[in-house]
């Protein structure tokens, strides 16, 4: 997958930026607060719909403009496909060959972009909403069932709440066809979650193992589910858990079960390094993880993911830095900001094209890397 063309409109700190893509290996070199993230950031919107950085969408326009737009043209196999994100107050439209989807969710799952960037380190650091946030971006990316199963998950628990919030008498028939439809959609989201877990799993341990010589690295789903063998026992097992919350729920007029509660951690020698490991550790186990990631699209999906390496070479060593370059050189498309071309490998540099990007506005560099 590669993208060959991408179209900014007042995106950030840029007005009309229009890049044509020749090569799979393309630098942008400038100093900071210029706009080198924020051209990965529109490539990650442009697979995604959202930032990487931020909630709140509005964010991505630029200041005093109404709307922002980003467009690119995808080659895969082949084929050329245009797609178009346009964020506005009121929300976001996302077309495909000009033309409109009713949903966002019909646009995900498309193309595939992998970003590693600092702020990962969130990903272990911060809250378990971070982490869900992660699991659930990723896992969409690769998954549109997935990307269903949530938003319906999300209705349900609106309406759910809403119910417990304002009504005095619950009517428990009606509540009970909430609680068959919430339960449901826990058992889809929690396998597909169990199952991109073990797939990451599968790869995990050995580019850890090529990178620190060890391979005792786990990632773990945890999940107010306990893990059965069978369907039916599942859905008997959640019936039991709500209906022992339900004096509760009444109570406390929310719904205090669910999917939208767990949490993933990372295990290093049998460790939860979320809280303990060392900054060393957090930064290792993330790049495995997304390391991991690629592996799961190239393996399982055969799809050949685009990455966006977001200012990460200056901070790596050197054993880390040629385990990404080995992915580089597997013919992936990517993306890499830096402030100082020195940072990165001489022959990915004498591979690719440098773009200058200088207050909102790129320029072309030399062949070869040389400003
Ligand atoms: N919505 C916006 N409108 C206008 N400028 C913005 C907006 N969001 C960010 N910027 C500007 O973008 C610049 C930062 O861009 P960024 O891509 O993060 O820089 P860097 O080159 O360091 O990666 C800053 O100058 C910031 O003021
Ligand atoms: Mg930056």
């Amino acid at each position: 997958m590669i993208l060959t063309k991408l179209l900014l409109k007042e995106f950030r700190n840029y007005d009309n930026l229009e890049l044509n893509f020749d090569k799979k290996i393309n630098i942008f070199i400038g100093n900071n607060a210029q706009g080198k993230t924020n051209i990965l950031e529109s490539i990650y919107v442009l697979a995604l719909t959202k930032s990487h950085r931020t909630n709140k969408d509005t964010y991505l326009i630029k200041q005093n403009s109404l709307f922002t737009k980003v467009i690119g043209d995808i080659e895969d196999d082949n084929k050329i496909t245009n797609y178009e994100v346009l964020i506005n107050n009121e929300g976001k439209r996302v077309s495909i060959n000009g033309n409109p989807l009713k949903k966002v969710s019909e646009y995900l799952s498309r193309i595939n972009a992998i970003m590693f960037c600092p702020d990962d380190l969130e990903i272990i650091k911060g809250t378990p909403l971070n982490r869900r946030s992660f699991f659930n971006v990723e896992i969409s990316g690769l998954n549109n069932d997935y990307v269903r199963y949530l938003s319906d998950y999300n209705k349900i628990l609106k309406t759910r709440n809403e119910y417990l919030k304002t009504t005095d008498k619950i009517d428990t028939n009606y509540f009970s066809i909430l609680t068959d439809k919430i339960i449901d959609l826990n058992i889809k989201i929690y396998k597909e979650r169990i199952s991109f877990v073990n797939k990451i799993n599968k790869y995990i341990k050995d580019i850890y193992k090529n990178i620190t010589g060890k391979n005792n690295i786990e990632v773990k789903y945890d999940s107010f589910i306990d893990e059965e063998e069978l369907e039916d026992d599942l859905i008997f097992q959640l019936q039991r858990k709500y209906e022992g919350v339900f004096n509760n729920e009444l109570f406390q007029k929310v719904t205090l079960l669910g999917i939208h509660k767990d949490d993933f951690s990372i295990y290093i020698d049998g460790v939860k390094i979320n809280n303990f490991g060392s900054q060393g550790q957090h930064r290792v186990s993330i790049l495995c993880l997304k390391l991991a990631e690629i592996e799961i699209y190239r393996k399982e999906y055969n799809k050949q993911p685009i990455l966006l390496l977001d200012d990460i070479f200056s901070e790596l060593d050197k054993n880390k830095k040629s385990n990404i370059i080995k992915y580089i050189e597997n013919n992936l498309q990517v993306f890499i900001t830096s402030t100082d071309l020195d940072n990165i490998n001489k022959k990915i540099v004498k591979n690719a094209d440098i773009f200058i990007v200088e207050e909102g506005k790129v320029t072309r560099g030399e062949q070869n890397g040389r400003k």
